[in-house]
């Protein structure tokens, strides 16, 4: 059973970390809490004990078992070190080496994975401080869970709210059971829209957020890949160890992929790249009258096409308004795949701006499989796993 410590700082979002707990424990983890002073005006040690059915440490002295010392012992046997909430005090501490009470000396003392999963107020969060510490974790192989936008308190919003609990577990999980499958290899993953000027003022686009191009970048990394990201304009967070580059249309995305095309191993496209684009786009805002007027579109390249022409293995999407595979099984053929997810898009709990998902893998040679519905990052995993063997 994988024994995981549970950090705990000050924050509102500190009630959440019991539930936290409870997840843990069911995705069949032993959790042990540790809890820093702050988090200790929030929630109290027996919630913790009670749900863990282990001793709380809390003060930096702490010796549940006498003669040993606990922050020792537990970095020694822990498997997972999860900060969740996550504070900025607790992350710019991690940062500089800093010890100061039972949380960060056994953080010290660790040397498997840390993951850290912020919630703060969003200007706290946005500080160059604690931005820089999180970058400096980050590159000593911490995994960041980053938090989402919305209301937070104080009548503010902003990113700042604790990442779903779905997200955390399925990344601790990832981080327990990784495998090293792409280790060495080079990833470019194609994601989110593209934007296809009307006028100045105007686009052709669609419903792609970018977060499965996302969650397969998280995935790609935690199986050991460098990662590069071709993405299209979306509200998306993409993880600050992958390189990614913004580009605009389809035409952009085009030349970055092809740019980038030489120095990857496997080539991804989530994109959702608009097929057409308009054949002359205004200067300007074309103004309205009481005459009909009509788009002239003139064909997008297909970028998944010709990536795959290189030989490298290639998979790409089929977002389909349907579970008929038959689409998919003919897009294999005419852009050169290795394989395709089929992703139905008719279904409003997967595909598109949801945070799950669920595809059916189709393999050139015929093999296909279809995936849990699950997070959009459990997904992607999965699917890495099948295309890496
Ligand atoms: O971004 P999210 O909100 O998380 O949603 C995820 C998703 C639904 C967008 C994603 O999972 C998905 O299905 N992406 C592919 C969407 C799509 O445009 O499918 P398609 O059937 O039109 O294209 C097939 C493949 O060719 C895709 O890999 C696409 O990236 C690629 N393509 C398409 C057209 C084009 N001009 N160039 C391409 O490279």
């Amino acid at each position: 059973m994988p024994k995981i410590v549970l950090g705990v700082c000050g924050s509102i979002a500190a009630y959440r970390a019991a539930d936290l707990a409870r997840d843990l424990m069911r995705a069949g983890c032993e959790v042990r809490v540790c809890l820093t002073d702050s988090a200790q005006k929030f929630v109290t040690p027996i919630l913790f004990e009670t749900l863990t059915g282990n001793p709380c440490l809390i003060d930096t002295f702490d010796e549940p078992e006498r003669g040993r010392m606990a922050h020792l012992d537990w970095a020694r046997q822990a498997d997972l070190l999860l900060i969740a909430p996550a504070s900025a005090n607790t992350i710019n501490k991690l940062a500089n080496g800093i010890g100061e009470d039972m949380l960060t000396t056994i953080a010290l003392a660790f040397e498997g994975p840390m993951m850290l999963a912020p919630a703060m107020n969003p200007a706290m969060y946005q500080h160059p401080e604690t931005q820089a510490s999180l970058n400096n974790l980050v590159e000593h192989g911490a995994t960041l869970i980053e938090p989402t936008e919305g209301d937070v308190v104080a009548g503010e919003s902003g990113q700042g709210k604790l990442a779903g609990n779905a997200e955390i577990v399925g990344t601790a999980l990832a981080l327990l059971n990784r495998s090293n499958l792409l280790a060495g290899k080079r990833v470019l993953i194609t994601s989110g829209p593209t934007q296809e000027p009307i006028d100045s003022v105007r686009f052709l686009s669609n419903r792609s957020s970018g977060k499965m191009g996302s969650a397969l970048a998280q995935a790609a990394l935690l199986m050991g890949a460098e990662v590069k990201v071709i993405a299209g304009p979306s509200m998306a967070i993409y993880p600050r160890n992958a390189h990614v580059i913004e580009v605009r249309t389809a035409e952009e995305m085009h030349k970055a992929a092809l740019a980038e095309l030489s120095s990857c191993d496997l080539a991804i496209g989530a994109a959702a790249v608009a097929d057409y684009r308009p054949s002359n786009p205004q200067e300007g805002k074309i103004r309205r009258s009481d005459d009909a007027i009509s788009l002239d579109l003139v064909p997008n390249p297909d970028i998944i096409a010709e990536l795959a022409k290189s030989g490298k293995r290639t998979v790409g999407f089929a977002a389909e308004p349907s579970t008929d595979l038959t689409v998919a099984i003919a897009k294999i053929q005419r852009k050169g795949l290795y394989a395709i997810a089929h992703n139905d898009v008719s279904n409003r709990g997967i595909g598109f701006e949801s945070d799950k998902n669920q595809i059916t893998l189709i393999r050139a040679d015929g093999v296909q499989e279809t995936s849990p519905l699950a997070s959009k990052l459990l997904v992607a995993l999965w699917l890495l796993e099948r295309i890496a063997e």
